[in-house]
């Protein structure tokens, strides 16, 4: 196969319905289609994958306090999900929901081919496991006495559940983890993930006994199929359909620090016994707070990307989002910042040059098909070559900010030259200008698509409403 049709899977998590969605979630979802548009745009075939988390006792409990039966609220929810992408312009391949007929069989079909196998044993659970977490957690992991993300006491279980011998793959997975045959970025996700080896880990549980709203073991239906089990499965079920088949295996899955030892252990464990081909890469971004404090309903401090996208609009809301700090860091937002950022790199920076150039072109009768680079224009190659290599690495904002390089320096040339006073290289002053705006309008395609549109057909047809007014 070749570079141009080569297959690509990338993969978003899936999120949990119990609450609508935020930029939370609408950043990893974004940056993957980022991703996806960037390698359709080389020609690659890419398979985008998203959707929602709707097992399990978190949910149940959440369609319980609104007063609707689960599949009511996980159809309302998921709903609220779709709208939020189409509204953010994301252009996934496919939205998978683990309430899926479809996914709940091949679920069920996975868990048998792992009995089969010998790798599931009946044994009895009695600790303490965290609801908001959907995880069993340890008194180790409390502080005084809460969970620390949840900020609220685990429950106490004792049950029987059906085990996974996860612990008869660790040293493989570790193994190839250091030897990078299961990518993990950035350098300080995989030492934290290796980390995991060394405090040591146990058999998992893959079933629940007290928990309905699941998919329900095949052999044994007193109980549920464990949720972050049935969860990771969605990237395999996603795949178990005709058209599909060929993308697997993922090439890559986008995940906050939050859920690393799902992805990079449990994950990969389960899918060695199944025999089946492991994720090549799983990239971990960081977390983002509100003005320093996390965001949570009870802060009351959640932010909602339809917002953003009423007050700023789709493409710099997710102009906005991808340069807020590098994707791997934890970082900050805050409305201000957001404000400032829109004003300066966006009214007064893109939209302001844009309006210029075309202007000057409109004044000077100038055609961009008439137009020739002169050598005042910086190297556009080796700008196209920075972007790359950026967006190679997952560096969104320095992907942006090679594109505002050029952005700047048409700004500069035009304010040095002055090709409003009728000198006499005006008309190549303003050809450059156009030809390294078309080169931005090119370059913004994977992350402001419908901008990118709007300054190209400005560019042919020299019409076109202004772009991003100040606010
Ligand atoms: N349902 C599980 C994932 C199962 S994947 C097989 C889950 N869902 S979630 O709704 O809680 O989503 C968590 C993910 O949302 C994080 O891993 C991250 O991608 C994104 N984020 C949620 N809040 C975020 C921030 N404050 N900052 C950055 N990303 C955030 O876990």
């Amino acid at each position: 196969m070749t570079e141009r049709n080569r297959k690509i899977y990338i993969t978003t998590p899936i999120y949990y319905v119990n609450t609508k969605p935020h930029i939370g979630h609408a950043y990893t979802t974004l940056a993957a289609d980022v991703l996806s548009r960037y390698h359709r745009l080389t020609g690659k075939d890419v398979f985008f994958l998203t959707g929602t988390d709707e097992h399990g006792a978190k949910i149940a409990q959440a369609a319980e306090k609104n007063g609707k039966e689960p599949q009511e609220f996980c159809d309302e929810i998921s709903g609220l999900f779709k709208q939020a992408w189409k509204n953010l312009g994301i252009d996934y391949s496919y939205f998978i929901r683990t309430t899926d007929k479809h996914h709940e069989q091949k679920v069920a079909e996975f868990l048998i081919a792992l009995k089969e196998k010998g790798f599931l044993y009946e044994g009895d659970y009695s600790g303490l496991y965290c609801v908001g977490c959907e995880k069993f957690i340890t008194g180790k992991d409390l502080i005084d006495g809460q969970c620390p993300d949840h900020k609220c006491a685990p429950e106490k279980v004792a049950e029987k559940n059906w085990f996974f011998k996860l612990k008869e793959f660790l040293p493989q997975i570790e193994r190839l983890i250091n030897e990078g045959r299961i990518l993990i970025q950035p350098e300080k996700a995989k030492q934290e993930v290796l980390g995991l080896f060394k405090q040591g880990l146990d058999d998992i549980s893959v079933s629940r006994q007290n928990v309905t709203w699941g998919i329900k073991l095949p052999w044994d239906e007193k109980q549920t199929i464990y949720v972050w089990v049935d969860a990771l499965l969605n990237y395999w079920t996603a795949t178990r359909q005709d058209d599909r088949q060929d993308y697997w295996p993922v090439d890559l899955h986008l995940v906050g620090r939050d859920i690393l030892k799902f992805h990079c252990v449990y994950w990969p464990a389960l899918l060695l016994a199944a025999g089946l081909d492991l994720p090549k890469q799983i990239f971990c971004h960081g977390y983002f707070t509100i003005n320093g404090q996390k965001m949570s309903k009870t802060i009351g401090n959640v932010i909602d990307s339809n917002d953003l996208i009423t007050k700023y609009g789709l493409d710099a809301t997710r102009y906005l989002l991808l340069t807020q700090f590098p994707f791997g860091n934890d970082g900050d937002i805050s409305l201000e910042r957001l404000d400032e950022k829109y004003n300066s790199d966006l009214a007064s920076g893109l939209g302001n040059l844009v309006s210029r150039v075309l202007t000057l072109a409109n004044n000077l009768k100038l055609q961009i098909a008439d137009c020739e680079l002169t050598s005042r224009v910086p190297n556009l190659e080796e700008a196209r070559q920075k972007y790359r290599l950026a967006l190679d690495s997952f560096q969104f904002n320095e992907a942006l900010a090679s594109v505002w390089d050029l952005i700047g320096f048409c700004d500069k040339y035009i304010n040095d030259e002055k090709p409003w006073e009728g000198r006499d290289n005006s008309k190549e002053v303003v050809g450059d200008t156009l030809l390294v705006l078309r080169e931005i309008a090119d370059l913004l395609k994977a992350f402001m698509p419908q901008t990118s549109d709007k300054i190209l057909n400005r560019i042919e047809n020299g019409k076109g409403d202004s772009l991003f007014p100040r606010i």
